[in-house]
């Protein structure tokens, strides 16, 4: 049960408040400074592909406007800045070496870290927030093994040139798109509808992670380490159904412990194995992990990043109604869980925000409570909440002043069950809203709006809505108030 919201409550003392974008969504100048194309810039041309076919060109032009932005986290008592590189604008051609290096692009990452600290705001840095250089991508991508390597050699480009001032690292983000929502269902760049290609994707990230990490951890012995995943929490329909708790296993192996069962286990889940074997995928999949690989995933990090938005009640039986769940493409796509088909899921009849995602807080308390006990509380990794936030048909005044009570709520109700996992013994360290501003919402294009701070496209201005008014006072006092 979710703390009531007439109740003040407070976090722990040192708890981080973050906000949190990424590269492609925010920086725009996609064509500046020697920055080249990513398989994102290069998805967004194939029709169908992305609603109303938007692009990241110019998205909210932080790559011009950065310090404008940093000026307005420093208003809101914004502690921690998760923002993700480039890997397009620092090595845009994916060679090797130091030929490779676009030091313009490391210029403004350099300038950025430089503003955030003068403004005291922790820099967060994400390696990889789904924006691989399209020359990569055309030499197999994900599923060419040589990419975790040169992704480490990237990683390494950055702590080059970063490492004296960032001090915390992720390696990836939500690696399940990157790999199963981007080559198997196409949903995301580049596309692929291939569950073969999505589980080489999936393994080759892994394995990019550990070796970034083994690198990073050599020249950075004292850094924060970690990785940031998504996570559903798939319950049965009906408990009671043997096949409604089977349909949820599944998905909880395809979707969670696909990734957090190598990096903290050192071994893929044993049922996902076999659900991929009734599939005819095990024996492929199986091919792809190389001796060593899987220590090599497993190399002790310190920090894991939960992203959390709603889970989802599943079934083998299909309901009367669905949701619409994923944007309206019109290109080929299909399901991201190769080994799960027949399964189901039912609407709740909970609210949902404005992509038919339902608000469900208290999922958010079960998730935190059972990844502190089955893989992070052990190794005495800390855990921290890196993006959670809701998409809202915002409807803005003439000065683009945004009261969104929605959102608001759907903030407190977040905050609260997270203070409900704290109360029940799990150490959360920090939260980061999704999102700072408003942004490029992948295949939704700028038609999702999940900023604290309103953009307005055509002129780029920048309007804290009421919910960021009332996250930047939680920010300073750490309180919540009734
Ligand atoms: C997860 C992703 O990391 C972020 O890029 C995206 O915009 C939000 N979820 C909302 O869908």
């Amino acid at each position: 049960m979710t703390t009531p919201q007439n109740e003040t409550i407070k976090l722990p003392d040192g708890f981080l408040w973050g906000a949190a974008t990424a590269a492609y969504q925010v920086e725009g100048a996609a064509h500046e400074d020697g920055r080249r194309d990513s398989i994102w810039d290069h998805f967004a041309r194939i029709p169908g592909a992305v609603t109303d076919a938007h692009n990241g060109d110019v998205a909210c032009d932080q790559y011009h406007r950065y310090s404008q932005d940093v000026d307005l986290m420093r208003s809101l008592n914004i502690g921690a800045y998760r923002f993700s590189t480039s890997w397009a604008r620092v090595r845009p051609d994916g060679v090797s070496g130091k030929a490779g290096i676009n030091q313009k692009g490391l210029d403004y990452y350099s300038r950025l870290v430089d503003s955030l600290l003068e403004a005291d705001i922790l820099p967060w840095l994400t390696l990889y927030h789904w924006d691989l250089p399209q020359a990569l991508e055309e030499k197999g991508g994900w599923t060419n093994r040589d990419t975790a390597h040169l992704f480490t050699e990237y990683a390494m480009t950055m702590h080059d040139a970063l490492g004296d001032r960032v001090k915390v690292w992720t390696t990836l983000n939500e690696p399940w798109c990157s790999s199963f929502l981007s080559y198997t269902a196409g949903v995301h760049a580049p596309g692929r509808t291939s569950p073969e290609d999505g589980l080489a994707a999936a393994h080759h990230l892994l394995l990019g992670h550990g070796l970034a990490v083994q690198e990073l951890r050599k020249a950075a012995p004292d850094a924060e380490l970690g990785i940031t995943l998504n996570f559903t929490v798939p319950d049965p329909v009906d408990p009671n159904n043997p096949e409604d708790v089977d349909a949820a296993r599944r998905i909880d192996a395809q979707f969670n412990r696909v990734f957090a069962d190598p990096i903290f286990k050192g071994a893929y889940p044993v049922d996902l194995l076999e659900d991929l074997g009734e599939v005819g995928l095990r024996e492929g999949f199986e091919a792809l992990i190389h001796d060593g690989d899987l220590e090599t995933i497993s190399t002790p990090i310190d920090a894991l990043g939960v992203n959390y938005y709603h889970g989802e009640a599943v079934s083998k039986t299909p309901p009367a109604t669905t949701l619409t769940t994923d944007a309206v493409v019109t290109r080929e796509t299909r399901s991201p869980y190769p080994a799960a088909d027949g399964v189901y899921v039912h609407p709740r009849g909970l609210p949902v925000t404005d992509q038919d995602w339902e608000i469900q807080p208290e999922g958010l308390t079960r998730l935190l409570v059972r990844l502190h006990d089955k893989y992070t509380s052990e190794p005495g990794v800390k855990l921290y909440i890196t993006e959670n936030g809701c998409a809202f048909d915002d409807v803005a005044d003439e000065f683009d002043n945004v009261d969104d009570q929605n959102r608001l709520d759907f903030y407190d109700l977040h905050l609260r069950a997270t203070y409900d996992a704290v109360q029940q013994g799990v150490p959360v360290h920090g939260y980061f809203a999704w999102s700072l501003l408003d942004n490029y919402e992948w295949a939704w294009g700028y038609h999702k709006r999940f900023g604290i701070i309103r953009v307005n496209y055509e002129t780029q201005a920048r309007v804290v809505k009421s919910s960021g008014k009332w996250y930047g006072q939680i920010a300073g006092t750490n309180t919540i108030p009734a």
